[in-house]
């Protein structure tokens, strides 16, 4: 719907849905047809299981898969719950577990790429964002795939609403991390004001919620709380503005004992959102137009085509990416994958240098990235105790005998997706 909106900045020729799994494809195949006709017949549409077919002739393939479906996010969530440890599925021992699913599914349409469409780019969004870019960095470093995540995308439409103004675009920001672990540095009006300050006065008070407006009104759904909850972290670091996500590692006692093992955010998933969006499908399906559907443009979906509208016609727009260091963070390793602005354009991204990060946000950077980097050597290693270390050094998880428990869990309910560790 996205790609629909924006066909005059971003025109298109064709556009083709793959997935490994048919059944599950053709529950939205059909409708995308009669939405992709109703907006504009010329477009070329195809669905597809065939990974040759779907990857010829293609420009961009905007990535986003996930090994073991919903029914696994909601093992990554609860068992780790049972142990008494943050589950989510990005964060921790979750986000763990999926990365270790997740890096062969990858590469697997990595290499399709490469091989139908070389000069194709991937447009990856597929979790957890930082084990895949390490995992791309090392086991496939000359590819065309660029890492990038929405959520900043979110917390910036936002602080944008706080500041008062129209839109997420009439701010610069600095901001430096990880995926799903960073800060802000500075938030500027188009006329180079610095807003930061006022910014963080009122998300001591409120999060990322809009003010007493915004607690009336909202929808009080989980992603209500983790806005909300901001206020609580960003009094760690009163000169920044953290991403929400730091919740599960600064405040895990908080979050473990704010969660509901037998109904997590996989479940409000599986019976909100998976549910709504089927069910619209197949309404389309059955009337054959989308009028009345009910089917809604996220605007977290916007930064997709802005990325490849910055490839495609050299926009040189300034974009949060998930890529590797190189000293733009002067006091973190080279070969850390980090989240940082760039400026893209027809041949890709250059980053903006950051220069020195302070103490605090380096010693909690450099911990989780020892995890990420460990995830992936126990992958590539089939290592049981590579990824035992990466668990025990996750600030989420208490102690090295919590972790053994937890990775032998871990492993019998992965046991169909993750390599046999030695
Ligand atoms: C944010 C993150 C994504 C994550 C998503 C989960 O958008 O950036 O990485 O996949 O949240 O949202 P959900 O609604 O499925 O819990
Ligand atoms: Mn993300």
């Amino acid at each position: 719907l996205m790609l629909l909106d924006n066909l005059d900045r971003l025109p298109l020729r064709a556009i083709k849905l793959y997935d490994n799994d048919e059944e599950r494809q053709n529950k939205v195949a059909k409708a995308c047809e009669i939405l992709i006709k109703e907006k504009d017949p010329n477009i070329e549409y195809l669905a597809t299981t065939c990974p040759k077919e779907a990857y010829t002739d293609v420009d961009f393939c905007l990535a986003h898969i996930r090994v073991g479906k919903l029914e696994m996010r909601e093992l990554d969530e609860k068992i780790p719950l049972k142990h008494g440890v943050v589950g989510q599925e990005t964060c921790g021992p979750g986000g763990i577990a999926y990365g270790m699913r997740s890096i062969e599914g990858v590469l697997e349409n990595v290499d399709y790429m490469e091989k139908y469409s070389p000069n194709c780019w991937m447009l990856n969004y597929s979790n957890p964002a930082s084990i895949i870019a390490e995992a791309v960095r090392r086991l496939r470093p000359n590819s065309r795939v660029i890492n990038i995540c929405d959520m900043p995308i979110g917390m910036e439409h936002n602080i944008a609403r706080i500041a008062g103004l129209k839109s997420r675009k009439h701010m610069d920001i600095r901001y430096f991390g990880l995926n799903h672990f960073g800060w802000y540095t500075s938030i500027k009006d188009k006329k180079g004001n610095e807003l930061l300050p006022k910014l963080v006065e009122h998300i001591k008070e409120y999060g990322f919620i809009n003010g007493e407006e915004g607690m009336k009104n909202d929808k009080k759904d989980s992603w209500f709380e983790t806005n909300l909850f901001t206020k609580e972290i960003v009094k760690t670091d009163l000169t920044t503005i953290p991403s929400s996500y730091l919740k599960y590692y600064l405040f895990p006692d908080y979050v473990v004992n704010h969660s509901d093992v037998n109904y997590t955010r996989a479940n409000e998933v599986i019976d909100g959102r998976e549910k709504e969006v089927f069910g619209s499908c197949a309404l389309i399906e059955k009337q054959g137009h989308s009028k009345g559907s009910g089917l809604k443009i996220g605007i977290h979906a916007e930064f997709i085509v802005d990325l490849a509208t910055a490839l495609a016609f050299n926009t040189q727009e300034r974009m949060l990416l998930i890529v590797q260091n190189n000293g733009a963070i002067e006091n973190i390793q080279d070969d850390a994958m980090v989240e940082i602005p760039c400026i893209v354009g027809k041949d890709g991204y250059e980053p903006l240098s950051i220069g020195k990060i302070p103490t605090f946000q380096k010693g909690l950077i450099e911990q989780q990235l020892a995890v990420e980097k460990l995830v992936v050597d126990a992958w590539i290693e089939k290592s049981y105790n590579k990824l035992w270390q990466a668990l025990m050094l996750s600030k989420t998880v208490p102690s090295a005998t919590v972790a053994k428990e937890l990775l032998d869990d871990l492993i019998e309910a992965n046991k169909n997706y993750w390599p046999k560790l030695n």
